[in-house]
């Protein structure tokens, strides 16, 4: 198999480390261990449960309590549609392993994460990219969505809030893309790592395995728990597809580890803190990134709707990846190249770190284009 380097991954290995001020992350500012374990009943008692823990695999597919806490992020999961992976990119690999077959037809939103059009492509499928473009809001135009996807089309890969754009689909046009997703036969994949981070309190963001039969959904500790280093994700969907992957696993995970599962139980039981801590960081910061974007000449966005990042254009003659690189060197402020996502001209913002983070690097950014 041929794979594409992935280029945001490329990016931040090679910068993030040595940022003074990292405004590229895309987990909400994340939590200590000591911090979980405060937010989430206390230590002691955690204590007492890992000293005895005897380290074995555990439960192969991941911990039955643990898989019955994700299945209440749907409303028709069970924890026999859910099997845990190694972090939402284990599950989409997992995901994508299973569905996709050397010729067929997948239709993939772009931007997005590189993973969902480049793994499909290795594994030598008909790859048709559906472009998200600003004037609709980033969001899929569905004549051309049918349009790419015909009458024989294996799978439709979706990013639901949408990274870099924050982009929403909500209910009613997500309804739109499975009518489309079943009058070609498609599976329908939706990588949900950002599900559950809306900027409007009144809006909410399905699942697409509560609205489709033929649908698969991921998902993450990473961002809306802000516990990336747990490496801890899930694929939902029906059970005989579950069976599938289940099969594919055992060649490369037998089990997710169980000391990240007991961290994560501890999350999952106290999910309500932790969200309103995250969701309270999260509208805080993309407010003051608006208000900045705004008032800052030669930049312009679509406001994000969801998410932890925010993709901006910039009117300055400068390629994406010498803008980013020049301001680095300037201040040391990190931010990702449009070129990533293969959009130059553009340059996407994680800004759901620490505030004084957001507003250190935002300051940066605006002396460094006061040199241009
Ligand atoms: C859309 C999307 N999916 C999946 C991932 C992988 O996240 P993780 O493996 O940490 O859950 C990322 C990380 O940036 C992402 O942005």
């Amino acid at each position: 198999m041929k794979i594409e380097p992935f280029g945001v991954e490329e990016w931040m290995n090679a910068y993030e480390e040595k940022a003074r001020i990292n405004v590229a992350e895309t987990c909400v500012e994340s939590l200590t261990v000591g911090e979980l374990l405060d937010l989430s009943g206390g230590r002691e008692s955690f204590l007492d449960d890992f000293f005895s823990r005897k380290l074995t695999y555990g439960e192969i597919p991941g911990s039955f309590d643990l898989r019955a806490h994700i299945s209440r992020l749907y409303d028709t999961q069970d924890e026999g549609n859910l099997l845990l992976a190694h972090g939402g990119i284990g599950a989409n690999f997992l995901a994508l392993y299973t569905l996709v077959e050397p010729g067929d037809r997948v239709v993939v939103v772009k931007p997005t994460y590189q993973q969902l059009y480049s793994v499909p492509r290795g594994f030598g499928a008909d790859v048709r990219i559906l472009s998200l473009r600003p004037e609709n809001a980033f969001l899929p135009d569905l004549d051309e969505l049918e349009r790419l996807a015909g009458d024989r089309c294996r799978l439709i890969v979706l990013n639901n809030p949408n990274n870099p754009t924050g982009a929403l689909m909500d209910g009613a046009f997500l309804k739109e893309v499975a009518r489309i997703a079943e009058r070609s036969g498609a599976w329908l994949l939706c990588d949900e790592v950002y599900r559950g981070l809306e900027h409007d309190p009144l809006e909410k963001t399905p699942s697409v395995v509560d609205l489709y039969e033929k649908a698969v959904a991921t998902g993450s500790l990473s961002k809306v728990f802000s516990l990336a280093g747990l490496r801890l994700g899930w694929v939902a969907g029906p059970r005989d597809f579950i069976r599938e992957c289940f099969s594919r696993r055992d060649y490369t995970t037998i089990s997710c580890g169980m000391i990240d599962e007991m961290l994560a139980m501890r999350a999952f039981s106290h999910r309500e803190k932790i969200r309103e801590r995250n969701l309270s960081l999260v509208r805080r910061n993309a407010s003051i990134l608006d208000g900045w974007v705004n008032g800052e000449q030669g930049l312009s966005y679509v406001r994000p709707r969801a998410g932890t990042t925010a993709f901006i254009r910039y009117d300055f003659p400068v390629p994406s990846e010498d803008f980013c690189k020049s301001l680095f060197d300037f201040n040391g402020a990190f931010i990702v190249p449009g070129r990533a996502f293969d959009f130059e001209g553009w340059f996407r913002l994680g800004y759901s770190c620490a505030t004084e983070t957001l507003e250190e690097g935002l300051a940066a950014i605006s002396d460094y284009i006061r040199t241009l």
